[in-house]
């Protein structure tokens, strides 16, 4: 578990799914980052089964509530013809939107990157974002991203087709 003031990085819980509905349904979430909304708490706790179901994907917490507005993670697999290198992790996340523009997906991707750090000899990580997706971008850029001035074409995450993708790096001292 990692912590800040503010927000907590924890496994997700089967008690999350009523939440997670609420905020992953949301349309203007998801396609930003290649996801289809989610369509009923079912389909949610389906997600908290599979997809969120290993040891680098967290529920970011709201402290003062205790309710989980959104996910952060890395992990090995990539789907979107990121040009990783050999064994490089691919970083993903999203922030439900009430909470958009106040640090807070900032504040977590540092968490996981210190997390990294002290845990793992991982030596950099790769991420991407739709061009017409800037704050994404920023996110990483705050967190010591360098764009590497390539451009994916990806073809299979939702409403991705043809759509242009800036691709960062991060290297891990
Ligand atoms: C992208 C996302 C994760 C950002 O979360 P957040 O908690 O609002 O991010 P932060 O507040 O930490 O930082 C956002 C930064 O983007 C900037 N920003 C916001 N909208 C912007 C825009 N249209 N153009 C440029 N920058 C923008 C903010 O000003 C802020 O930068 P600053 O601190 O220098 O002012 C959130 O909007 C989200 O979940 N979007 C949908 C899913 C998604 O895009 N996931 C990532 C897929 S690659």
């Amino acid at each position: 578990m990692m912590k800040t003031d503010r927000i907590t990085l924890r496994p997700w819980l089967d008690t999350d799914a009523k939440t997670l509905y609420q905020y992953a349904s949301d349309p203007e979430v998801g396609p930003r980052a290649g996801w289809p909304p989610h369509r009923s708490e079912e389909e949610s706790l389906e997600f908290i089964h599979t997809v969120f179901n290993n040891p680098t994907t967290w529920a970011i917490v709201w402290n003062e509530t205790g309710e989980p507005i959104g996910a952060m993670g890395y992990g090995p697999s990539c789907d979107c013809s990121l040009p990783a290198r050999e064994g490089e992790p691919t970083v993903g996340y999203w922030i439900a939107k009430p909470y958009w523009g106040q640090g807070i997906c900032t504040e977590a991707l540092q968490l996981m990157i210190e997390h990294i750090r002290q845990t793992t000899h991982i030596k950099s990580l790769i991420s991407g974002h739709f061009i017409d997706n800037p704050a994404s971008g920023r996110v990483m850029e705050k967190c010591g991203f360098i764009p590497t001035g390539e451009t994916a074409f990806d073809s299979k995450l939702y409403r991705g087709a043809g759509k242009p993708i800036s691709v960062l790096r991060l290297t891990i001292q």
